[in-house]
């Protein structure tokens, strides 16, 4: 799939942008602090439905402005898409696609796959395990619309619980009412995870060897909190324990995920080179699996990256990003690199607007 048309009214520091990308590479240039992030980000949100940053749709709209627009047309193996997305100042946004309006974000995820490159990544070691489930979930939504419509169903009902939780008087039966909820939705979440990683590992293991020079056997754990055979068990256990503290304790939204590399756990002992490199396979994983699962290549976000990886690792990128659409970011244009790829277009960025 690839994006054939981007525009953005009022978004952050654009006041109207409208681009027509190329199939293949995309190269945006330009200084700090000029919109690079900004661009990829309202990509993000038209395949996610929201910003990976954590913040509120409204700041998405220019401080001047009182309303913005992110549309896009893309085309894909059988058809072309249109995705508008509207958000004003008063909470309202509306999303459409193919000039219909839908009623639930779950129609819009999974439209437009795409894997994101960032600065941030290394602190998905450095982060808590939210930062990890966040990245997970959204990865998993993309390619499986049920598990997306299971997980907010299952944060909606941990929160509510939570609630309930704080009544110190609450009787066994009406708690019974949300655990069973809490335990439909939570089993399938982590049946879903515990699959996912099952067949991330099988791709992401030869795609590290081969990173590494073979060097290094990866292996992507999901360090669930609780199994769907014990979740019954252990929440019956930690009942007194919840009601002293007034919140769930048990269940998929206290797991988390970790690498081993030779057997050793990378956030503990890995090097910042071996973190970054296994970030580099577990991307590379995905792009394969989302190929695999829905037939389409993904679209590569890639904000300033490249200049960060050494060598070997620059060139397993440029691999991937000769095959799809990539839409890359860079302060300088690095003769080296670029001279390896092959660019389809090369964009200027300045406050906001293509120069
Ligand atoms: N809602 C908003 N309205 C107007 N401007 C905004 C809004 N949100 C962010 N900005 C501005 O957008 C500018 C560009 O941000 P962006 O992160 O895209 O820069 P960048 O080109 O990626 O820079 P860097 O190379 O430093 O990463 C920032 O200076 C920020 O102040
Ligand atoms: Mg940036």
């Amino acid at each position: 799939m690839y994006i054939n048309n981007l525009k953005l009214e009022n978004f952050r520091n654009y006041n109207l942008l409208d681009i027509d990308l190329d199939k293949g590479l995309n190269i945006f240039i330009g200084n700090n602090a000029q919109g690079k992030t900004n661009l990829l980000e309202s990509i993000y949100i038209l395949a996610i439905g929201k910003s990976y940053k954590e913040h509120k749709d409204m700041e998405l709209i220019n401080w001047d402005k009182e309303d913005l627009y992110i549309k896009t047309i893309l085309t894909k193996k059988y058809r072309e898409e249109h995705i508008n997305i509207y958000i004003n100042k008063n909470k309202k946004k509306t999303i459409s696609i193919n000039e219909l309006y839908i009623n639930k974000l779950i129609k819009l995820i999974g439209i437009i796959n795409i894997v994101i490159f960032t600065p941030d990544d290394l602190l998905f070691f450095k982060n808590g395990p939210d930062v990890r489930r966040q990245y997970f979930d959204a990865q998993i939504s993309q390619i499986d619309r049920v598990y997306f419509e299971n997980i907010q169903k299952y944060y909606k009902i941990v929160k509510q619980r939570n609630n309930i939780l704080k009544n110190k008087n609450v009787s066994r039966e009406t708690l019974c009412v949300w655990d069973h909820q809490l335990m439909q939705y939570g089993k399938e979440v982590i049946r879903k995870r515990s699959e996912y990683v099952k067949e991330l590992q099988n791709i992401i293991f030869e795609i590290h060897k081969s990173l590494t020079s073979n060097k290094e056997d990866i292996e992507l754990i999901y360090n669930n909190n609780v199994s769907e055979q014990d979740f019954e068990k252990e929440l019956e256990n930690s009942l007194e324990l919840e009601k002293k503290y007034g919140y769930t304790m048990v269940g998929p939204h206290k797991d988390d995920y970790s690498f081993k590399v030779n057997n050793k756990d990378l956030k503990r002992y890995g090097s910042q080179g071996q973190q970054r490199t296994a970030i580099l396979s577990l991307k590379f994983a995905e792009i394969e699996l989302i190929k695999n699962i829905t037939g389409e290549n993904p679209i590569l976000l890639l904000d300033d990256v490249l200049s960060e990886l050494d060598n070997q690792r620059q060139k397993h990128l440029i691999k991937y990003i000769q095959k799809v659409q990539t839409i890359l970011t860079t302060t300088e244009f690095d003769e080296n690199i670029m001279k390896e790829l092959n660019i389809g277009k090369i964009f200027n960025i300045k406050e906001g607007k293509i120069v």
